[in-house]
């Protein structure tokens, strides 16, 4: 290389590593994911290696990707927010030849100048000790020969790789630390994660439950029809009688013995973790949940009837930016009337609101954590009577679950509370004549866990303080639906984010108005941009 040239990418490389800025000091720190890597292998059978991946990087178009996000639990652990690394864990230290001692391996993106000109600074393998706290870090490309031998391992922990990943130029990308955990670990061309879950079951079944486990296996084989070929798994379902599924169990056992790769741990063990909050978790979750609340107060405020959709998906997202929130937790979703009735409306393309209502379902992600709010205002200030009286079945319907969601609950109660309400409701209006039907217009579950994930990983197990879950009945009638037409294209949704504690409930995003009242006046309040205009365009 040219002398100048080197000189040149030198200085290039200094500039951007030395350049002090101000950026946010509230992320989770160091300690939080250290600690967090300690609760993993804790939880870990004896004699395991957890293998985990970064996200993959998205393409968007020609030589656009999508912004990139990291994947969750290789955030939670690591707090790593680059791709193409991999992180290996064991459930006991390792001493390599030297008689050195260590527990975890880390291997990120190698520093390199002119990659770093065009795509941001990266921290190396130097950034990753001084910032994240590892001892062991080494760039991508030593994975490849460093002496791990994965066979020694009881299990070898992975999530299976379900997302896309390209082969890119350079080596050490994704697709490469893939291919070479794959090639050391002896992963067998057609590993199905799903046939080995079901392999497992088969492994442990007992004469109680052989009945169970058959049903299951073939609940799978509909919905994967790639099991259905599948030998084993037909001739389980097949057996009819005892003696040939203990035949089939014995022959399961013995490939269940040939393999140490498994698919099911980790996922169990994050879900296990992740459910429940740290202080330091919560600090940033509330953040998030603050900004959206009061990116739906300023609506509220500014929301006229000549609104595009665009538009006011644009002032919650603008004051998410304000407070610093770095993306959306999810696409948002703003739809006029009808189109609020579409459970997961995108476009938000509507160019005028008129005199619906308006159901604006967003949460801003806070240094990784996401709110998820929804409200639904009337776009004119005020609550038709139509509106109104079904606003108020999901208000009280969401009121019923909020109050469900009580330590020892189980999952499922905050929406058996608020399926009642809402059955109830819409039986007194006429809307449904039978109990049964209230599904048409309630057809989505009240409860998900939140957190790093909008659908946060979590047991779905009975409630314990310090998870944070939603509460988001709704009513939602569409054009043509088979009730009285001056119900058509009423879309209610009320979503709230709720602390389980030992004391009851804690409503974190309570903030925004909830009641037809309450959001009548704060939708008289002036707003700023009542007077910020732009100029017309041709
Ligand atoms: N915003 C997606 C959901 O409410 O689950
Ligand atoms: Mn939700
Ligand atoms: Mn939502």
């Amino acid at each position: 290389m040219p002398k100048y040239i080197s000189c040149l990418l030198c200085t290039m490389f200094l500039a951007i590593a030395g350049n002090s800025q101000d950026l946010p000091t509230d992320y989770l720190p160091a300690d939080f994911h250290k600690e967090r890597r300690e609760a993993v292998r804790a939880k870990l059978p004896p004699n395991t290696a957890v293998v985990l991946f970064a996200n993959a990087e998205r393409n968007r178009a020609n030589d656009v990707d999508y912004v990139y996000h990291q994947d969750p639990n290789f955030y939670y652990l690591t707090g790593y927010k680059e791709p193409n690394a991999v992180l290996v864990l064991f459930s006991e230290a390792q001493t390599d030849a030297d008689g050195n001692t260590f527990d975890e391996l880390f291997y990120v993106q190698e520093r390199n100048a002119r990659a770093e000109q065009w795509t941001g600074k990266r921290l190396g393998v130097e950034g990753a000790k001084e910032k994240l706290g590892f001892d062991m870090v080494f760039n991508g490309s030593d994975f490849e020969n460093f002496p791990l031998d994965f066979k020694a391992f009881d299990h070898v922990s992975f999530v299976d790789f379900h997302n896309d990943y390209r082969d890119k130029s350079g080596s050490a990308d994704l697709f490469d630390l893939i291919k070479t955990f794959k090639v050391k670990a002896n992963y067998p061309a057609d590993y199905n994660p799903v046939r080995n879950e079901l392999y497992k079951r088969i492994a442990a079944v007992t004469p109680e439950n052989s009945k169970e486990v058959a049903e299951t296996i073939e609940r799978y084989m509909e919905r994967y029809p790639e099991l259905q070929e599948d030998d084993i798994l037909n001739d389980f379902i097949g057996a009819n009688n005892e003696g040939i599924r203990d035949e089939v169990k014995n022959k399961v056992m013995v490939i269940q013995r040939s393999t140490n790769l498994d698919s099911s741990i980790l996922p169990k063990v994050m879900a296990e973790l992740r459910q429940d909050k740290t202080p330091e978790e919560m600090k940033l979750l509330k953040r998030a949940i603050e900004i959206s609340a009061v990116g739906q107060i300023e609506v509220m405020k500014a929301m006229h009837p000549n609104m595009s959709e665009t538009e006011i998906q644009g002032v919650h997202e603008y004051v998410y930016k304000r407070y610093g929130a770095e993306y959306e937790g999810y696409p948002s979703i703003v739809g006029g009337g009808h189109n609020g009735c579409i459970l997961h409306y995108i476009e938000n393309n509507k160019t005028k609101v008129g005199d619906d209502l308006v159901l604006m379902d967003l949460g801003a992600e806070y240094h990784g954590y996401t709110a998820d709010v929804t409200r639904t205002i009337p776009a004119n200030g005020k609550f038709s009577p139509e509106q109104k009286a079904i606003y108020d079945i999901v208000y009280n319907a969401q009121e019923a679950g909020i109050a469900a969601s009580v330590v020892g609950a189980s999952f499922r109660e905050p929406h058996k509370a608020a399926l009642d309400v809402v059955t109830k409701g819409l039986l007194d209006l006429g809307i449904i004549k039978d109990a049964k039907d209230a599904r048409i217009y309630f057809p989505h579950g009240t409860s998900h866990y939140l957190g790093l994930d909008v659908h946060d990983a979590g047991t779905y197990q009975a409630f314990r303080p310090n998870q944070v879950i939603t509460v988001e009945p709704g009513i939602y009638i569409p054009e043509n639906s088979d009730c009285d037409e001056k119900w058509w294209g009423i879309a209610v949704r009320i979503e709230d984010d709720i602390l389980i504690t030992e004391n009851g409930p804690i409503n974190l995003s309570g903030m925004a108005p909830r009641t037809t009242e309450a959001i009548e006046e704060v939708m008289k309040q002036p707003s700023p941009l009542d007077s910020f205009k732009l100029p017309k365009l041709d």
